[in-house]
């Protein structure tokens, strides 16, 4: 996220289109429906389940049957190596495109979005259908310019000859797929009938969609395309909320270029006779080799990648990164080397996100509560960053009695041998596979736990302790820095070390705040229809309302009031607002 934050235009799937189409597309639509099932079953989406249940029920058949992080990667990746992004005209007749397409082989799955013009993603069955379909696409004539001679799968969809007069009719329904603005969000969430379905609408509304997941994966296969020029074995990876499952449509891209294949980690030398070895270049240290690889593919991606712009190399950050925008996703995109780390942080929180459908729905609502107060921020600062914030999430449901998820020491007991990894002498091990891991049986709500969790942060002893989810326990902080969270798998690093006093504090003053307003009957119940079938804002909509915001901060700067006096403060500026909106 951050700069750019402009090119994130509108993005729309056409995922209600597919469907829409399917109906009458014989063959395709049937192979499309397939697809979707399967995908579904063997990849899993992100939707969080709309009804509510019983959460002891859902506990087990959540985490029943999840694929592994590393396979959920694999296959998207595949799908990605099969997939190719083409610019449309706005008004493309899908039936046609797709007939045009599918001389070149069976294709599985096509959806349209939105961002500085209409674009498809085509996934072909085979591979082979890519190449064909590179040796059928035109170098592009251009009058007064050059073009890099550089044939990406990234292309553009030409109509010769005359206007279609059929296209007038035609064109692709697409849906933008980027959140929801707040206002609309409150509204929303005002209409539903409790707070565990508020939370659940926020999910819904706000998380990566299918489509979007794929385009992600689409673009580091794209990326990856690029750096093979120099490194044929690479991969380049999403990691972060790209992945992670607590991903916000229009989040940043987060991406690893991997070279475990060719850096000489995990290589047995034979004990005896004769071997070959690379001879290869050397440098100071491994941060040096990754400098100067980020350097030369940032160069690459500035001159030769299509529709990547704004090139930053960022180098001497802690760590080295190359930052820019990919226009044709609208994504802003982070490519990093060498931090395998990062992509096993990933990892875990995806196997926390999936264990219990609480754990996602709690960060969301979390999340996006942040937010609402300037709790988080899109630019680099003081704040507390989303990771932080999850961890934060996931450290209180340690705590719960009897706890919702393990420790990660519990995870790393469960471990096999193949989950075993240390990383720059850092034990990273876990378990992968959701079926060996075993659940307490906790049935709390989410409303209790959203209640609970502020409740907890709003009185945590952030001046002492030190939040630790490898032990599920706090500890005492080893550092001066007013809020304290253990790098889960680099102990001596404090992951939330940019957060000053002043944000904490309000952190923890809006925790405060946020318990007692769910304390109220006033905002724990609906309130029915304000005028103009505008439900009054009530739960969780209420905490999200930037009234209560602007108290915090005024307050801040006067003699506070008692806890009783301020809510009633706000409930009555709630109950004018309504008034005022009836009349
Ligand atoms: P958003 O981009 O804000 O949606 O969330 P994110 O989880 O993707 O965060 P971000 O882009 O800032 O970082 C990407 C990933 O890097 C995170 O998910 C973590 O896996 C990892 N990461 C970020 N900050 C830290 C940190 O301070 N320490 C460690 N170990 N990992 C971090
Ligand atoms: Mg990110």
């Amino acid at each position: 996220m951050r700069p750019y934050a402009t090119l994130r235009a509108t993005m729309a799937s056409s995922f209600g289109m597919c469907r829409l189409h399917m109906r009458g597309r014989g063959s395709l639509a049937k192979c499309f429906q397939k697809i979707d099932t399967c995908l579904q079953r063997k990849v899993g989406t992100n939707v969080v389940a709309a009804q509510v249940e019983a959460p002891g029920k859902e506990k087990t058949e959540e985490k029943e049957g999840r694929p592994s992080f590393f396979a959920v990667q694999a296959e998207r990746q595949e799908q990605a190596e099969r997939s190719v992004l083409i610019s449309c005209q706005s008004k493309t007749n899908e039936k046609k495109f797709l007939k045009y397409l599918s001389r070149h082989g069976d294709i599985k799955k096509c959806f349209f979005y939105e961002s500085y013009g209409v674009y498809a993603v085509v996934e072909f069955a085979n591979q082979e259908s890519v190449a064909s379909l590179h040796e059928a696409t035109a170098i592009p004539r251009v009058n007064d310019e050059s073009t890099v001679p550089f044939k990406s799968r990234l292309l553009s969809l030409k109509s010769l000859g005359p206007a279609d007069p059929t296209n007038s009719k035609a064109g692709q329904p697409c849906q933008p797929q980027t959140t929801i603005p707040l206002k609309e969000l409150i509204q929303r969430l005002s209409r539903e009938e409790s707070i565990d379905q508020q939370i659940t609408c926020l999910t819904e509304a706000y998380q990566l969609t299918e489509e979007n997941i794929r385009l992600r994966f689409l673009v580091c296969s794209l990326l990856k395309d690029i750096a093979a020029a120099y490194f044929p074995e690479c991969t380049i990876r999403p990691f972060g909320s790209s992945v992670n499952g607590f991903g916000k449509l229009g989040c940043d891209l987060d991406m690893f270029l991997d070279l475990d294949g060719i850096s000489g980690r995990n290589i047995k030398m034979p004990k005896a006779g004769l071997s070959l070895e690379y001879q290869m270049k050397r440098a100071n240290s491994e941060r040096a080799v990754t400098q100067s690889i980020l350097s030369v593919i940032g160069e690459c991606v500035d001159h030769f990648g299509p529709g990547c712009v704004g090139v930053q190399k960022i180098l001497n950050a802690r760590c080295p990164l190359v930052r820019f925008a990919h226009q044709p996703s609208g994504f802003q995109c982070d490519l990093t080397a060498n931090n395998r780390v990062a992509m096993k942080s990933t990892e875990l929180l995806y196997l926390y996100g999936g264990l219990d459908r609480r754990v996602r729905a709690l960060v969301f609502a979390v999340r996006c509560w942040a937010r609402a107060h300037g709790i988080t921020s899109n630019i680099p600062g003081a704040w507390i960053t989303n990771f932080s914030l999850t961890v934060m999430v996931l450290f209180f449901l340690q705590r719960r009695s009897p706890p919702i998820i393990p420790t990660l020491e519990h995870l790393r007991d469960l471990a096999g041998p193949a989950d075993k990894c240390v990383i720059e002498g850092n034990d990273c091990t876990f378990v992968s596979d959701f079926g060996r891991i075993q659940l307490q049986d906790n049935t709390e709500t989410l409303e209790q736990l959203l209640h609970e969790f502020f409740e907890f942060y709003g009185t945590f002893a952030f001046n002492r302790m030190s939040i630790n989810i490898r032990k599920g326990k706090e500890q005492n902080k080893l550092e001066v820095a007013p809020l304290h969270i253990q790098n889960p798998f680099e102990p001596m690093l404090n992951v939330s070390k940019n957060v000053n006093g002043t944000q904490l504090d309000r952190f923890v003053a809006l925790c405060q705040e946020n318990s007692w307003l769910l304390q109220e009957s006033e905002t724990r119940a609906p309130r029915g229809d304000s005028g103009g079938n505008t439900p009054a804002p009530w739960g969780l909509a209420t905490l999200l309302l930037p009234s209560q915001i602007a108290g915090i901060r005024g307050r801040k700067k006067r003699k506070r009031e008692p806890a009783s006096a301020r809510i009633k403060s706000l409930l009555e500026s709630l109950k004018t607002t309504n008034h005022q909106k009836k009349s």
